[in-house]
């Protein structure tokens, strides 16, 4: 067995050869962050290695890459990835009291736990174009009024679709699909993005009857891997999805204005779906905070699986 120190810890954790140093310190009751469940798909448990760099295995595929990512220097090294080989010295460099509380109450459950999950899904984006200026020129409870309106049938339109409001932004909303049932998470979502392009139309008519001003949406879809987890403090803790999945899906939305499109998705929706998505145009565009351009597909309507059409989106 080797001995794993922690600076600033009076205890030291025992390792067998070529365990990792989280497991060291999980043994030893040591907080050790590790805000991916030790996947390496994370940076939570790194360490600074004051004594024995040499003592530790080389660094694995997750591990290199992540210390690409964010150039780390030769001496900091993941703890749920590092292997021990011989004696060695290390500092937690995320470390304070509240990553402490945090990691303390899961050491006490026993299990390693990641905050999250990596899941394969679909999220869809959608805001009401001009709900600025209908905000600003209408009665704040008319306003609500409508808002709650729409995101009764936001919602109703969504779970009717399988998938989840993830939460509702201002006059947006975020939602989620594939998490019940991934196979058909794209599909989904473009149903659900079809259906609130009906239900604008009708959140329209109703809009101009008693506002004199109309309803219209943008919506935007993406299919990738995010992680699932509980973000939050408190009554105010929820599941979200969080990665770059979400923000794409968040940056398609917004070019839906520039592109004069009501539904945009991305080139990984429509290869999921094929033939059956009856496509509008198809643009390359730069898209705000992101590099290289993404080629973004206009919905026009889906067909179902046995061939029959469903309502377009115009
Ligand atoms: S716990 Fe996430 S990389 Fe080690």
């Amino acid at each position: 067995m080797f001995s794993v120190r922690f600076q600033g810890d009076p205890r030291t954790a025992r390792a067998g050869a070529g365990e990792t140093i989280l497991a060291a310190a999980r043994a030893a009751g040591i907080p050790l962050t590790h805000s991916c469940g030790g996947t390496g798909a994370c940076s939570t448990c790194r360490v600074l290695v004051v004594e024995g760099a040499g003592s530790l295995g080389p660094p694995t595929p997750q591990e290199a890459a992540m210390a690409r990512l964010l150039r780390f220097p030769e001496n900091v090294r993941l703890g749920c990835q590092a292997r021990v080989l011989g004696d060695v010295e290390v500092r937690a460099l995320v470390r304070d009291e509240a990553d402490e509380s945090l990691v303390e109450s899961e050491l006490a459950s026993g299990a390693v736990r990641a905050a999250g999950e990596l899941r394969r899904v679909a999220i869809l984006f959608s805001d009401v174009r001009g709900f600025t200026a209908f905000s600003e020129q209408h009665a704040p409870y008319d306003v609500i009024h409508l808002l709650n309106r729409w995101y009764a049938r936001v919602t109703a339109v969504v779970h009717a679709c399988g998938g989840r409001v993830d939460n509702f932004i201002g006059d947006g909303v975020m939602a989620v699909f594939g998490e019940a049932s991934p196979e058909s998470a794209c599909e989904d979502a473009v149903r659900a993005a079809l259906g609130l392009s009906a239900a604008a139309r009708e959140v329209s008519a109703y809009a101009c009857e008693l506002f004199g001003t109309g309803w219209r949406i943008g919506v935007g879809i993406h299919w990738g891997d995010a992680v699932l987890g509980a973000v939050g403090a408190g009554e105010r803790r929820r599941i979200t999805a969080i990665g770059d999945t979400v923000n794409l899906a968040a940056r398609i939305e917004a070019a839906t204005r520039n592109v004069d499109a009501e539904i945009l998705v991305t080139r990984e929706v429509r290869r999921e779906l094929g033939a059956r998505l009856r496509a509008g145009k198809t643009v390359s565009i730069h898209l705000k905070g992101k590099t290289g351009e993404y080629e973004l597909t206009e919905v026009l309507g889906l067909d179902d699986a046995g061939g029959d059409r469903e309502a377009g989106a115009r």
